[in-house]
């Protein structure tokens, strides 16, 4: 990436914005606790997932979360390591949920991979490498839990090349795997990392070594496996590249670090990596012009909105990149899509204790701003100039299904619930022009429960969803008497979506087929531009 750009200013220069990626079960979560108790965010580990206990009492919908051990919010979590800034963007990990993952990923600048060291690359983490490649968004890769039975090193590192098309450069070498696993030597260092199996949270040994041939190895290292981890690493250094920092920084390479996240080994210098390597935070495409993260003027865009996370106060949290400058509280925005000022007098920060007040915050970091509903996905907020950020995407809903509440007396109700899970960006919702009743669409399956268990919970209306009568829609655009022609003959077919752009629903491609030969000035579009 950009070694040739201006110099960033310290405060944001040490910002590192970045999310992990893994197949459920990988390890993501333990990951995720070790940071932040090396981060110092945390005491001790078990927190995350205490703290997780804690915020289902206040937000029962993450009932279904623990029920099916899938993390369906994605939040953000910034902490000090060292003399960086790490702001940990959390993905949500099931593959129904891509629609939040993808646009989570616009707001960071770097993904952590986490492989299992058993089962390497598995369908969930090709699926997510293949977003980040999307953006060609640089990679580290942590190959994780080598403490138990683990591939071949080189079948690991084949796989990944192989399978995703990207060098790997190993940064450490790990010694043995299962119970034989020792530790790893640090090729980046030259220095040898010795597991510590009595303490879980216990920051490994580390030993510094002049080279493999320094006799200092044989001290910690049985023979046969010193000899082993020689002969490897001699034909690792043969075979395969050595670590590039600019082509890790385009995306053409990943580093590969070997560790066991529950036993805190390795953990850190994968740490280390994202510190000194980088990326700091990168320049974010805007229509009109790149918006650099060095720029003092003040800008971001809302990549995510939360909802009911205390449904005492019904509140919605608008989570934004900062893209550019250096925001301070109570600060005057400007809200570009409704061209209105927008004061930012209570901001959040996700500070991983819990949520603060943030103060001030820098180009890469992430703040949430509670709002009723003014906040939508894609948003931005600039000092004063007119700016689009792109990259966003809008997905096509490809599963409709109409809604009704089991109470009919609550419909009206309903049409509010749907209104704001359709503005949190966690579903499309179409009122049919004839006919009552709407109906909802959403991109994997699992997205119609999760909803109906949220607006039960949420607002205690129970509903259900069923087979409509449509299984695709199309955005409207284009021609505005041929829209109007349109409309009037295919009544049946036309809808509104929940900002009240028409939508053309259907079940037959051939319908569309037919209003693209009829109506040529009118264009149907799979999305919608989000900004
Ligand atoms: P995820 O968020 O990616 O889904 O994975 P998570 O961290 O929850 O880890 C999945 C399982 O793998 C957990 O076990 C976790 O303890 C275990 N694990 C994580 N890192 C390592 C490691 O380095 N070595 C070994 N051996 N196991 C690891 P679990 O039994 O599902 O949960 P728990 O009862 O341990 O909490």
């Amino acid at each position: 990436m950009l070694d040739n750009a201006p110099k960033l200013p310290p405060e944001i220069a040490r910002r590192r914005t970045f999310a992990i990626i893994a197949h459920p079960d990988a390890g993501k979560t333990t990951l995720t606790e070790k940071f932040l108790l090396f981060g110092g965010a945390i005491q001790m580990a078990g927190q995350v997932r205490a703290k997780g206990e804690a915020r289902r009492t206040r937000s029962d919908f993450l009932k279904m979360e623990q029920d099916r051990g899938i993390s369906v919010s994605a939040s953000a979590m910034s902490f000090e390591y060292k003399e960086f800034r790490f702001n940990l963007v959390d993905t949500p990990g099931h593959s129904d949920f891509s629609e939040d993952t993808y646009r989570t990923l616009t707001a960071v600048d770097a993904a952590i991979m986490v492989i299992d060291g058993a089962k390497g690359v598995e369908s969930q983490t090709r699926k997510l490498f293949e977003v980040c490649r999307l953006r060609d968004l640089p990679i580290l890769t942590f190959c994780n839990k080598m403490d138990r039975e683990s591939r071949d090193t080189f079948d690991i590192i084949d796989e990944i090349q192989e399978n995703l098309a990207i060098d790997v450069a190993p940064a450490s070498w790990p010694i043995g795997s299962g119970k034989d696993f020792l530790g790893a030597y640090d090729l980046l260092n030259d220095r040898l990392e010795i597991m510590d199996r009595a303490d879980r949270n216990k920051v490994a040994e580390s030993v510094q070594i002049k080279g493999l041939d320094d006799p200092k190895l044989e001290e910690h290292i049985p023979a046969d496996q010193l000899a082993k981890l020689r002969e490897e690493i001699e034909m690792a250094r043969e075979l395969l590249p050595a670590f590039d920092r600019a082509s890790f920084l385009n995306g053409s390479m990943t580093p590969i670090w070997f560790g066991s996240a529950i036993n805190s080994f390795g953990v850190k210098e994968l740490m280390d990596g994202i510190g000194t390597y980088g990326p700091e935070p990168q320049p974010q495409k805007a229509a009109e012009r790149p918006v650099d993260a060095g720029e003092p003027k003040v800008t971001g865009f809302v990549f995510k909105v939360q909802a009911n996370m205390d449904p005492k106060h019904r509140d919605r949290v608008a989570f934004v990149r900062l893209a550019s400058g250096h925001f301070e509280r109570g600060m005057k925005m400007l809200h570009v899509r409704s061209k209105k000022p927008m004061a930012v007098t209570n901001p959040v920060l996700f500070l991983a204790a819990d949520r603060e007040l943030a103060d001030e915050a820098y180009a890469g970091d992430i703040i949430g701003i509670p709002n009723h509903g003014q906040l939508r996905i894609g948003d931005a907020l600039t000092e004063g100039e007119t700016l689009r950020f792109t990259g966003i995407p809008s997905f096509a809903p490809e599963l409709l299904q109409s809604v009704r509440a089991t109470d009919p007396m609550k419909a009206k109700h309903l049409e509010k619930a749907l209104m704001q899970f359709a503005e949190e960006g966690a579903a499309k919702v179409f009122k049919p022009m004839i006919g009552s009743g709407f109906i909802v669409g959403v991109v994997g399956a699992l997205q119609f429960e999760v909803l109906a268990s949220r607006i039960e919970l949420e607002y205690g209306i129970p509903v259900r969803f069923e087979g409509s009568a449509f299984s695709s829609a199309r955005w409207i655009s284009g021609d505005e008497a041929e829209i109007e022609k349109l409309v009037n003959v295919n009544k049946q077919h036309i809808g509104t979506d929940n900002d009240g752009d028409l939508v053309f629903l259907t079940r037959l491609q051939w319908d569309i087929d037919r209003v693209v030969r009829d109506y040529p000035g009118v264009k149907l579009t799979a999305t919608k531009e989000l900004m």
